[in-house]
């Protein structure tokens, strides 16, 4: 079901994220790309038997890998739910993690990292607002490190001013392919 605005209040304003997470194959080995490759602290490793506020047994661990504001990337580890369709690499372009560094040299030093870890450096793209370069951790997870070119904020502000017009003409060029979606995968 669409979601539908529920107030006229306005949302309290979220702050940023805390953590976002994701499936690992193997702790180790997630550990080794994000704290060996990645530089985040590995702060937390916490192992469980059970579903927290249930009697569902369940081995797992979380790991949590601290960013420099404070935030974290973290993991999951059920060694007894792995497939291997959930760790093929995803289309990268609809589902990644941007990271921002201060430099483009620190991007260039994550992707010389990544290139001496034997990792693939699959993209160096300038979006003209930010200069970016991926690669994917060994979950299939794509990592994106990316450094604010000067011209970001004039870009970013650009299309901010451009939202309305924008979305109203996107909408008109996919609303009957998605009407089509829709009445085909009606429940
Ligand atoms: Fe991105």
């Amino acid at each position: 079901m669409s979601p539908q605005a529920t107030s006229k209040q306005q949302a309290p304003k979220i702050l940023h994220t805390h953590h976002s997470a994701y499936r690992c194959f193997d702790a180790e080995e997630t550990r080794r790309f994000w704290e060996g490759i990645m530089g985040m602290e590995l702060a937390a490793a916490l192992s469980f038997d059970h579903i927290s506020g249930t009697d569902e047994k369940l081995d797992y661990m979380h790991l949590f890998f601290k960013m420099g504001d404070g935030n974290f990337v973290a993991f999951f580890d059920l060694p007894d739910h792995m497939r291997p369709e959930l760790f093929k690499i995803r289309s990268g372009f609809v589902r990644h993690i941007a990271f921002e560094v201060a430099t483009e040299a620190e991007l260039e030093t994550f992707a010389k990292r990544w290139r001496d870890a034997g990792l693939q450096v699959t993209s160096d793209l300038d979006h003209s607002f930010v200069r970016s370069v991926y690669t994917f951790d060994p979950n299939g997870i794509q990592v994106e490190i990316l450094w604010k070119e000067p011209k970001y904020g004039e870009i970013l502000a650009g299309a901010k001013g451009d939202v309305d017009r924008s979305m109203k003409a996107w909408n008109e060029k996919t609303k009957a392919r998605k009407d089509a979606y829709r009445k085909a995968h009606a429940a």
